[in-house]
């Protein structure tokens, strides 16, 4: 099949009457629409009962799709169990954080355990693989949806108890590794163990437990127990069809998925892209960065968005006109080899009634939002050749569930501190100087880059740190700050000073961390060498006590007024880098800037207001997307020569470029390699 960016979503005709599938095909054809989503919830139709299977709807959908030329991604449709199985399978209903047993409703409903739900899943899974695996338009197997959500049901208890078995071997290493001595708890039976919920270790909700130990492996199990179900289908799929690639579609930041332990299993990473608000650009592209990080880089596919307003937050704003295009080009630019939208026509009812659609209720085809996917669709052809193309970057970014989750449920210092907050914030100063951010996780190898941020890793790996010793000694930039590298894997404090196994690396050794109310800000000083002004930092401060490192940042106020808030410790040809507080944009901004000037990287785009860039890179091309977020037009002079893919126009390097809000190009020009950005080799 030749380059497309694969341009449609979530289709569901089995909810509507056969008459409308032509006219729907009509539309598809007048928006450019090539490939479509179907099955995602479509058990009850195609099992009726557990011995009655009814593919008729499922082959007139795809008969349909082939004779009107639309790829498919085809789904396992086993995201929302039929009520006759709730019914005659209790326990494939979940139990919640409170122990309630749920009856039968809404969707994403089934417990991971249970064995009637992995059964008949897999058994769905495998006779639609079965069926279907030859189709010649069949371009992915969508397996579940959004998988999320926990189980704290009995089966889930016993399926944990096995889980830690196998990670931690015997009763006295499980007791050693959860500290079980604290608060009379060592166990001696594994059947003494239960998961960590309401009932159990937890007040206050999810947040709040008095064992770290046991609910950070509770939340590794409830992650790895979707997965298991995940992998069922994947394994009924395979069994007929080798070669279609398999995903299901994530949600992101997600806290509960660890998408990292996911992803390998994936041939491609797909995600849904609802941002929370209009201002969250930022959030979005570190999010797609996530995306194609999960894979090493491997294009991703934006699986849904909505073409104007999400129907499931208190207040729905629309899309204004030219915002579902500039955010479709934003999941390009990091790495989407497809646009498609949930959904294709508005539910008639339930929830997703008011949600928006490609077709209204109405069915027209002359509303706003029909005419700008229409546009889009004429639109995105002309970015063919851009599919399959990667990001190279020299600043990584690790992002880490275990620290995330660590940090999050530790009490003290701070509940205020926000591990994804903070990773924006990190990614957003970099970000705006025009620079393009790899996401990795802890342990990957850090060979090829200049720059590596790793805000809040709570929780080091072994052999993380001599990793880093040896990333920094060729020449690298590190950076990492406040409550990182505090405890191994079990979330047990090192036995050594703060910060544990860097302390070596990063020349220093946090004394105390105070915490303060986020009302209460403080202030740093910094250095001539990172601009010189005062910054405020606020809810956690460290007070750090150089140990070689050189102090560039102090702090304002305080009993520590004065004393070291950021480091530098020179080690072989790089640095290391230490932000004893949570610095503010501006703060960030002055340091991480400094730190990707001194490494040579701040491109020619930086700080200029409204403005984002991101490159994706062919063997002969680089792609340079411009996205203007902002309010007022952005003119630049650009940086090389190039073909403006949308437009068709022809700049010459230091033209002036001119984008209108929300709007976007997408030069072409030469690839000059991987040093062009002009940074040091090492
Ligand atoms: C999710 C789901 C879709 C739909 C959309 C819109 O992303 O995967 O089925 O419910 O949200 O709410
Ligand atoms: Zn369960």
């Amino acid at each position: 099949m030749p380059n497309t960016v694969l341009y449609g979503g979530d289709y569901n005709p089995e909810q509507w009457p056969d008459e409308v599938w032509d006219e729907d095909a009509r539309l598809f054809d007048l928006a450019s629409i090539d490939t479509l989503t179907v099955g995602v919830f479509a058990w009850s139709k195609l099992q009726p009962a557990e011995d009655v299977y009814d593919f008729g709807v499922l082959d007139r959908i795809t008969e349909h799709l082939a004779r009107t030329g639309r790829k498919i991604i085809l789904a396992t449709a086993t995201a929302a169990v039929p009520p006759w199985m709730a019914r005659r399978y209790p326990e494939v209903t979940r139990v919640d954080f409170e122990g309630r047993r749920h009856h039968y409703g809404q969707r994403h409903n089934f417990c991971p355990s249970s064995p009637a739900y992995q059964r008949l899943s897999v058994a769905l899974a495998e006779r639609i693989a079965e069926r279907y695996a030859d189709l010649p338009n069949l371009v992915g197997w969508h397996i579940n949806n959004e998988y999320g959500g926990t189980c704290y049901c009995e089966l889930c208890a016993a399926a944990f108890r096995e889980w830690l078995r196998e990670r931690h071997g015997t009763l006295d290493a499980l007791n050693h590794n959860w500290n079980t001595p604290f608060w009379s708890h060592v166990f001696t039976d594994w059947d003494e163990i239960v998961p960590s919920s309401a009932l159990s270790e937890h007040w206050r909700g999810p947040n709040h437990t008095a064992f770290q130990g046991i609910t950070l492996d509770w939340m590794r199990f409830a992650s790895d127990a979707l997965l298991g179900n995940f992998l069922a289908e994947k394994a009924a799929i395979r069994r007929h069809s080798t070669d279609i690639p398999v995903t299901t579609n994530m949600m992101g930041f997600y806290r509960p998925l660890d998408y990292f332990r996911w992803a390998e299993h994936l041939d491609v990473v797909s995600w849904d892209n609802y941002p929370p608000d209009a201002n969250s650009q930022d959030r979005t592209a570190l999010t797609h960065d996530l995306m194609r990080g999960l894979r090493g880089g491997q294009p991703f596919w934006l699986m849904e968005q909505a073409p104007s307003q999400v129907a499931c937050r208190d207040v729905n704003p629309v899309k204004p006109p030219g915002v579902m295009r500039l955010w479709s080009y934003q999941a390009v630019a990091h790495g989407s080899d497809s646009v498609l939208f949930f959904q294709m026509r508005a539910s008639r009812g339930a929830s997703e009634k008011l949600f928006s659609a490609v077709i209204n209720h109405a069915g027209r085809s002359d509303t706003r939002t029909f005419r700008e996917i229409a546009d889009l669709g004429a639109e995105l052809p002309r970015l063919a050749e851009v599919v399959g193309s990667r990001t190279r970057s020299r600043v990584a970014l690790v992002v880490d569930w275990d620290s995330w989750w660590a940090v999050e449920i530790s009490d003290g210092p701070s509940r205020h501190v926000s591990y994804v907050r903070t990773l924006v914030d990190w990614y957003s100063a970099v970000h705006a100087c025009d620079v393009d951010v790899d996401v990795l996780p802890q342990d990957a190898d850090l060979t090829g880059y200049d720059v590596v941020l790793a805000p809040l890793l709570h929780l080091l790996r072994d052999g993380v740190a001599e990793r880093f010793e040896r990333f920094v000694r060729g020449g690298g930039s590190l950076v990492t700050g406040v409550l990182s590298a505090r405890s191994d894997i079990h979330d047990n404090a090192f036995l050594m000073d703060v910060p544990g196994p860097l302390t070596g690396l990063l020349g220093i050794r946090v004394d105390e961390t105070d915490a303060q109310v986020p009302e209460r800000a403080n202030g740093v000083a910094l250095d001539a060498e990172l601009g010189g002004a005062t910054h405020s930092c606020s809810l956690v401060f460290d007070l750090v006590l150089p140990q070689g490192a050189e102090v560039l940042g102090r702090y304002t106020g305080d009993f520590y007024a004065g004393t070291a808030a950021i480091t530098r410790n020179r080690v072989g040809a790089g640095s290391a880098w230490y932000l004893g507080t949570q610095l503010d944009g501006g703060g960030l901004a002055a340091v991480l800037g400094t730190v990707l000037d001194q490494a040579g990287l701040v491109g020619p785009y930086a700080h200029t207001a409204g403005l984002e860039t991101a490159r994706r890179y062919s063997a002969d091309h680089r792609y340079l997307f411009l996205l203007n977020h902002g309010d007022g037009e952005v003119s630049v002079s650009v940086d090389a020569a190039g073909t403006d893919l949308l437009s068709g126009r022809d700049f010459a390097a230091g033209d002036k470029l001119t984008l209108p809000p929300t709007g976007v190009a997408v030069l072409r020009g030469a690839s000059a390699g991987r040093d062009e950005t002009g940074s040091r080799t090492r």
